[in-house]
């Protein structure tokens, strides 16, 4: 090896852990308005416009740039006064003011669809204002996703004994009695396709449709349910020795995923592909401590939600 071969290897070495170190480490916050919390998921509409977030006062804000902030969008529930409800985190005004938990966009219809911790599966128009409520019993729907394609919702119902507010109540356990369901819009059915699980957070479909994965908080692992092919309609663990996995959602490449977990006590964004190969883990720690229930990919940024804080933290490289 001469020495401008050396140099050359030198320089992608160089290049090389600079990338790793440098990876998301620019920070920045979208601030929700005064004393709003909690936005525990986030997605971007067919334009790329948002992301349009899940608050703990009742509503769905959409971001319009810095110049502008959050607005609001949509909410859930009929009798949802701003007076009453704007900048609350009180559980016990969830029946007045809703509690949207997870949103998720047909890309077809512009539709929006909303899970809520008391209203259930809901649904708005691009222009937002009162969603409608679509008929199913459910005790404590969680995680979302809409397939575009065919317009089945898929979604978990945490459990069938205890809701969002016995969380908080001293003493509080998982139990394994969670679902991943599925609504058909045409039909208007809702049938259970997983059960017994436990913690279950936000699903998400592949990007070929042919397979949606669901994570187990309460169990960390995530599984994968087969919608097409050989194995369709059986199940199978796909990630174990990943943290507790909160939500996961589709990548921008294609057949890839980003999990938010809590590893350890480190709050993680992981991308994973579709042989639960994890491609690479983003460090969340450093600017947001708090567990993180979503990581969205948007451009070239993670957009990371989580209970509790008032913004939505924003990694770009
Ligand atoms: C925020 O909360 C504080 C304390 O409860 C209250 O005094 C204040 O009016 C609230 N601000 C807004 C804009 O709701
Ligand atoms: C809204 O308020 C009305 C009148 O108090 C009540 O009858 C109705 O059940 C409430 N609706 C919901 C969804 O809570
Ligand atoms: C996942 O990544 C591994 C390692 O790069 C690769 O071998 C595998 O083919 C990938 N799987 C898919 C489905 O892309």
């Amino acid at each position: 090896m001469n020495t401008s071969t050396l140099i050359f290897a030198d320089l992608i070495v160089w290049f090389l852990l600079l990338g790793s170190v440098l990876s998301y480490n620019t920070f920045n916050k979208l601030q929700l308005p005064p004393n709003v919390t909690s936005p525990e998921s986030a997605a971007f509409d067919r334009g790329g416009e948002g992301p349009y977030v899940t608050v703990a006062d009742g509503r769905i804000l959409k971001w319009q740039g810095p110049n502008v902030g959050f607005v609001d969008f949509a909410y859930t529930s009929p009798n949802r006064t701003k007076d009453l409800c704007d900048g609350t985190n009180d559980l016990n005004l969830g029946p007045i003011c809703g509690r949207p938990l997870a949103l998720s966009f047909n890309y077809k219809s512009s539709d929006l669809y909303i899970t809520d911790a008391f209203f259930g599966l809901l649904v708005v128009g691009f222009n937002g204002g009162l969603a409608t409520q679509l008929p199913g019993i459910y005790k404590y729907l969680s995680g979302i996703d809409v397939e575009s394609y065919t317009g089945n919702v898929y979604m978990t119902d945490a459990s069938l004994t205890y809701d969002i507010r016995d969380m908080t109540k001293p003493g509080f356990k998982p139990d394994s009695t969670g679902r991943l369901l599925k609504y058909d819009p045409r039909t208007q059915r809702v049938t259970t396709l997983l059960s017994s699980l436990s913690g279950a957070g936000g699903p998400a479909v592949s990007s070929d449709r042919k397979y949606v994965l669901v994570p187990e908080f309460a169990n960390k692992k995530i599984q994968r349910y087969w919608l097409q092919g050989p194995k369709h309609n059986t199940n199978e663990v796909f990630l174990t020795d990943c943290g507790s996995p909160k939500s996961i959602k589709r990548a921008i490449n294609d057949g890839e995923f980003w999990v938010a977990v809590e590893n350890q006590g480190q709050p993680q964004g992981l991308r994973v592909n579709g042989s639960a190969i994890v491609i690479e883990t983003v460090p969340l720690t450093q600017f947001m401590n708090l567990s993180p229930a979503v990581v969205q990919e948007g451009g070239n940024a993670l957009y990371v939600g989580s209970s509790g804080t008032d913004f939505v933290g924003v990694y770009t490289n």
